[in-house]
């Protein structure tokens, strides 16, 4: 016994739970999943023999996955619509497997899955494989898992083993892994020029020292936390890619701070959740320095006007919000297309040093469990 807790508290290093750990495991759980796009670019063949044909046949694509792993897929669809303009449709699991319909012949099936082991997601791609002459790419951190033995083609995340129950370095790597992959598609199909290709690979160099710096600023984010751990509701917001992270970040304060947060699409806002907004809705908002910016500071005037009180994570050159906000997070650096795995890192910290500050069972959530292997 006093062995085993010797042994976990090294492992644990200087951190309290293996959540925080793999917080900052980000960084190098990244660079290893992009190290061949780091020396080859978008090089399909870095996915193996077959993927440069089974790339280049696809004829749409769909992305099934649950929870942390589904958000993935919502930013996956942004990438791959923009870079091969195939259609995308990004679908849960649970509801896939029970609905019908048949599969266009050439579909190629995205799975994502951490565990690979996830019941309704298994069930979902053996359903797909009768619904019509179909593709499986597995997108895994799980090298033998059942998910990659059944599928075409696997690409596997580098995340390591991961303890806390919710995803967070699997999460980001799953994310790199699909930027990589879209490009590899585009560069496939030739649906962007050489120029654009390379703009788009060059970003990925800056990643781990973009994930690092957004790390740096935990101290700010465990001021935000200390606020949040009052409230029972909150409301986070984002536009594209940003979207799918804001539905990331409540999803983790939901699961291990236990307090109730919802993402929306910035531009939702006035079908709804607006009449929730006063001065007691923590509102937290991504805003990137990009052409949707405009349109994000007339929510925050909205969110504003009702006396919401908003927290920013923001780009560089995005200082024109600052009027209405109380309280403002700027990451050091422009992070371009990678924007969404950049911004994960600070909605990650919040939800963690929320949930420490309310004295919750980090690693383990109460009614949660890691991997979900029975229906
Ligand atoms: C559980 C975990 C989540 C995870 C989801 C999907 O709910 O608590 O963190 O995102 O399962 O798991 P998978 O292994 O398929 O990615």
């Amino acid at each position: 016994r006093m062995l085993d807790v010797c042994a976990d508290s090294a492992e644990l290093g200087p951190y309290r739970h293996y959540m925080q750990k793999e917080i900052f495991e980000q960084p190098t759980a990244i660079a290893n999943t992009i190290n061949q796009a780091l020396s080859q670019g978008f090089n399909p063949d870095q996915f193996g023999e077959q993927a440069q044909q089974i790339l280049q046949q696809a004829t749409a694509i769909r992305i099934i996955a649950c929870g942390t792993s589904y958000h993935a897929g919502l930013v996956a669809r942004y990438w791959i619509e923009a870079y091969t303009g195939m259609p995308v449709s990004v679908d849960i699991a649970s509801e896939y497997r029970y609905s019908n319909g048949l599969e266009q012949r050439g579909t190629l099936i995205i799975a994502i899955s951490q565990s690979g082991e996830t019941a309704d997601l298994l069930a979902a791609i053996r359903n797909a494989k009768e619904r019509g002459e179909v593709k499986i790419l597995a997108l895994c951190n799980v090298a033998h898992s059942t998910l990659t033995r059944e599928a075409d083609l696997s690409i596997l995340t580098q995340a390591g083993i991961e303890i806390g129950v919710a995803s967070t370095k699997a999460f980001t790597t799953q994310l790199a892994a699909l930027y990589v992959f879209a490009g590899c598609l585009a560069q496939a199909r030739s649906s962007l020029s050489d120029e654009k290709l390379a703009e788009l690979a060059n970003w990925l160099p800056r990643l781990p020292a973009m994930i690092s710096a957004a790390l740096s600023q935990e101290s700010e984010i465990e001021g935000w936390a200390q606020a949040l751990s009052h409230h029972a509701h909150t409301l986070y917001l984002g536009r594209n890619t940003l979207f799918p992270i804001a539905l990331e970040g409540a999803l983790k304060l939901k699961e291990i701070a236990y307090i109730h947060a919802e993402g929306y699409a910035a531009g939702e806002l006035k079908h709804g959740p607006l009449a929730l907004v006063d001065e007691n809705m923590p509102v937290i908002v991504c805003a990137a320095n990009d052409a949707l910016f405009e349109k994000l500071m007339s929510n925050l005037r909205e969110v504003e006007a009702r006396g919401g009180q908003i927290y920013l994570i923001a780009e560089p050159g995005c200082e024109a919000a600052l009027p209405y906000v109380k309280s403002a997070i700027f990451l050091p650096l422009n992070t371009g297309p990678l924007a969404p795995i950049v911004f994960t890192i600070p909605l990650q910290l919040l939800a963690y040093h929320t949930a420490h500050r309310k004295g919750t069972d980090v690693d383990k959530p109460r009614n949660l469990a890691k991997s979900v292997t029975v229906e």
